[in-house]
């Protein structure tokens, strides 16, 4: 999107379900504004009604970040089929991989056509570059990959939703572990097994949580440990050796952003492993492993 020249305006997440928070966009809305960019983290649909409605009222487009979700679904519609756009990562930890390389679905035939073109060099045919375009084309082998593994994705997303339902339920009386909310008319990808820790009730923060499990073998996820718009890249406008496009003024060289959810949760998450390759031994060693931990960390 900013390599294209937009502007990124963040917006707040959503306490519970920890992506676009859609009470915040009328504050993130100008004249300039083109597109929604929610993000379907952890596997969780965003709430998809509120920001269609948004977006129709004011003529906007929808681009869902599916990376995270392949397969999820919000009141039965399969997401990356909500918005106008829906882009998918095939990165090697997503649950269907690649090795690299995603896709972009899309019901709107005039943006199939300029995707095309973009993936391409801009070429319209053989001949013809009509746009300035790039090599996007994801190989035929990395494709043989993918088509391959479209044919296990619901039995993956099945194993991931029995084994995050494992994790929380013999975790739930862990009073700092405290699981995301699952709104009961999606389909959740599991991407992660997502926990907030509750740093005031076990005295530790997320990182030294994850510290900890990983002493013990067990891996876990804990990421977006710094809220995006605190990047350097982002909170100093550093793109292509100067201001533009990052920046709608170009006297505005850094900006004082602080969203309250944001900075309520950040270095917070974990997510537990929940991988389909998973074992019975290794999902009972996971929960008696934290479990012990829960323990040692109650009486420190
Ligand atoms: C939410 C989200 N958006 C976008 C991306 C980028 O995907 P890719 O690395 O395939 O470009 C990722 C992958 O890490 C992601 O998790």
């Amino acid at each position: 999107m900013v390599h294209q020249a937009g502007v990124p305006v963040f917006a707040d997440i959503d306490r519970e379900l920890y992506t676009l928070d859609h009470t915040d966009l009328e504050r993130c809305l100008s004249d300039e504004t083109f597109a929604i960019m929610p993000v379907h983290l952890y596997g969780h649909p965003a709430e998809m009604d509120e920001i269609r409605a948004f977006a129709d009222e004011h003529d906007l487009y929808v681009i869902e970040d599916a990376a995270q979700a392949h397969g999820a679904s919000y009141k039965n519609d399969i997401v990356g089929s909500i918005g106008d756009v829906g882009c998918f990562s095939f990165y090697a930890t997503k649950n269907i991989t690649t090795g690299e390389g995603g896709i972009v679905t899309t019901d709107n035939d005039a943006v199939a056509e300029q995707l095309r073109m973009l993936r391409s060099h801009g070429m319209a045919n053989r001949d013809q570059h009509v746009t300035l375009g790039y090599n996007y084309r994801m190989s035929e082998l990395n494709g043989a990959i993918g088509t391959a593994q479209i044919d296990r994705l619901n039995r993956f997303n099945e194993r991931r939703k029995e084994i995050s339902g494992r994790l929380l339920d013999a975790l739930d009386d862990l009073n700092w572990l405290q699981p995301a909310t699952v709104r009961d008319y999606v389909e959740h990808a599991y991407f992660w097994a997502p926990f907030e820790v509750q740093t005031e009730k076990i005295g530790m923060s997320g990182k030294e949580v994850w510290e900890n499990l990983r002493e013990q073998g067990v891996e876990t996820r804990h990421r977006y440990n710094d809220p995006l718009y605190d990047q350097p890249v982002f909170a100093r406008h550093r793109g292509f050796n100067s201001d533009f496009p990052w920046s709608a003024n170009p006297n505005d060289h850094d900006y004082d952003l602080s969203l309250p959810n944001v900075e309520a949760v950040v270095g917070s998450m974990i997510g537990l492993p929940n991988h389909p390759n998973l074992t019975e031994e290794e999902i009972q060693y996971v929960i008696e492993t934290v479990r012990e931990f829960d323990t040692v960390a109650q009486v420190r």
